[in-house]
Order: structure tokens, then C-alpha cells, then sequence
């Protein structure tokens, strides 16, 4: 039983170059797939693109298939306090819409949420939030409805990331028969963020090697960074499963990208 994680599909750029990334994969390979996980940035501007992604995707699997788990990039030009409106989007497409949500297929259960980061990979989290603030456009498209539609702010975001992963923390030691698989969208350990580190670092990813070792899932895939690396820190394997921007991907390449989100879940027992 196959199923596909993919993150940082971009889908609406990938429109605008006129190019279809899923055509890399065989008929014969989306047949074999029980569920596709999109693992955040399935396009900007949700309210309009959403449904028109959701559709390009339904050429190639069910809709009912389709899961999707937002990332930073699905709050542009949007608000961080709206996901039922994101998830009526979903719902009236036939997708499904994921956060802090527990997906089984097989017996395999997935642990599925956003992540965001904390900001403490240097250990200066007033400082990385000066320079999410200044530099990063989540904090300049995405806006807090509840707080007057102004702009958001790093610490509202750094909120989240310690709800997701309290969720974390009580969800993976729950007794379940068979593998766990764990999908965000930020990524969850700093080696692995870029080849390059960088001050940028902390608004990418943040340290929860210490959560993985205590409960130790079989997988952890995430994308957020468009920086196709992986590990494995005990037994739990972590991947990144971004595709990336079309200009990031060279024509004929798509394939090769997708298939490391292809996960064999019996192979994970
Ligand atoms: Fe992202």
C-alpha cells in the first residue's frame, strides 16, 4: 500500500509556467496510490487557487484521496485564523482538510500538522523573530483576523508551533498496532534545513530531536525548505518531500522528485 507525501507543490506557479510536475509520475505508478498527503504550500491566495489545485490534481487521483495540510504559503493573501474556511474548500472539492489531524491507512496511523518553528535554533528567539519580521513575506501577507487584519507577527506563529507540538507530544505515545508517520510542513531538524546554514535557519526549522528520540516514529516527512535531504536519527527516518518552485526543477525531473515522497507502508513495518 503506497501513498504519496508531498510538500511545496506550488501548484499555481506551476500553472503559470505552463507545466504539470504530476506528469512525471506513470499511470501505473498513481494507480498504485491509496492516498496523496500534500505537506503544506499547495499554492498562494487559497480562496481562489485552492479549488482549481485541488481540480488539476483530481485528473490523476479521487479527491477523496487527497489529503491537504496547509503550510505557510497557503495563508497568503489570507488570514492564519481562517482554516475552516480552508477546510470548506477542501470539503466542497471531495478533499480533505488536515491539521492536528490523525490519518489511518492500513495500519498505519499519520500525525499531520503545520509545525511552524520556534525560533530558538541559535538560541536567540527575540532575534530570529526580528529577522522573520523584516525579512520573511509571512509576516507581511498573511493577516490576523481576529486582531483587525493586521499583519501577524513572529510570536503568534511561534504560539502555534508549541501547540503543534504539545499535540505532538500526547499523540505520539498513544498505543497504536502498526507504524506511525509523522507529516509537517516546517522541517524538524536543523541539519537538514540547508546546505548552507544561515541566519535564516530558525524561521526553517527547529530541534525536536529530542521529541523524536523519546517516541521515535518510523517516518518524518516535511518540506518547507525545497532542500531534498534526509537522515535517519534512531530508528525514524526524516525526509524532506519538497518539489519546489518549477524554476527550482528541470524539465523531465518532476518524477524523479515526487518518487521520494512515494512511501511503501508496508516496507515501514
Ligand atoms: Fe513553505
Amino acid at each position: 500500500m503506497t501513498v504519496l507525501i508531498i510538500a511545496d507543490l506550488h501548484l499555481d506557479m506551476w500553472t503559470e509556467a505552463g507545466r504539470d510536475p504530476f506528469a512525471g509520475l506513470s499511470a501505473a505508478a498513481w494507480s498504485g496510490i491509496e492516498a496523496v498527503i500534500v505537506a503544506g504550500d499547495l499554492t498562494n491566495k487559497p480562496r481562489i487557487r485552492w479549488k482549481y489545485a485541488i481540480r488539476h490534481l483530481s485528473r490523476y487521483i479521487d479527491p477523496g484521496r487527497v489529503h491537504i495540510l496547509p503550510g505557510n504559503h497557503d495563508y497568503y493573501d489570507f488570514k492564519l485564523d481562517g482554516e475552516d474556511r480552508l477546510a470548506e474548500i477542501a470539503r466542497s472539492e471531495g478533499a480533505h482538510f488536515l491539521q492536528k489531524s490523525e490519518v489511518v491507512i492500513g495500519n498505519t496511523r499519520l500525525l499531520c500538522c503545520t509545525l511552524w518553528t520556534d525560533f530558538a535554533l541559535h538560541g536567540d528567539v527575540a532575534a530570529s523573530q526580528a529577522i522573520a519580521k523584516s525579512r520573511m513575506n509571512d509576516y507581511r501577507y498573511i493577516r490576523n483576523a481576529g486582531a483587525g487584519y493586521r499583519r501577524i507577527r513572529p510570536y503568534e506563529t511561534a504560539a502555534i508551533h508549541q501547540d503543534h507540538r504539545s499535540w505532538l507530544e500526547t499523540r505520539l505515545p498513544q498505543s497504536h498496532l502498526g507504524p506511525t508517520v509523522v507529516v509537517t510542513h516546517h522541517c524538524p531538524h536543523p541539519q537538514l534545513i540547508s546546505a548552507t546554514p544561515g541566519e535564516l535557519d530558525p524561521i526553517y526549522g527547529s530541534d525536536l530531536t529530542g521529541l523524536i528520540q523519546r517516541h521515535q516514529p518510523e517516518a518524518w516527512m516535511f518540506g518547507h525548505t525545497h532542500f531534498q535531504a534526509e537522515t535517519v536519527i534512531g530508528r525514524t527516518l526524516l525526509r524532506n518531500v519538497s518539489l519546489g518552485y518549477p524554476d527550482q526543477v528541470l524539465t523531465g525531473q518532476e518524477g524523479q522528485i515526487l518518487r521520494r515522497g512515494l512511501i511503501d507502508l508496508q516496507n515501514l513495518e
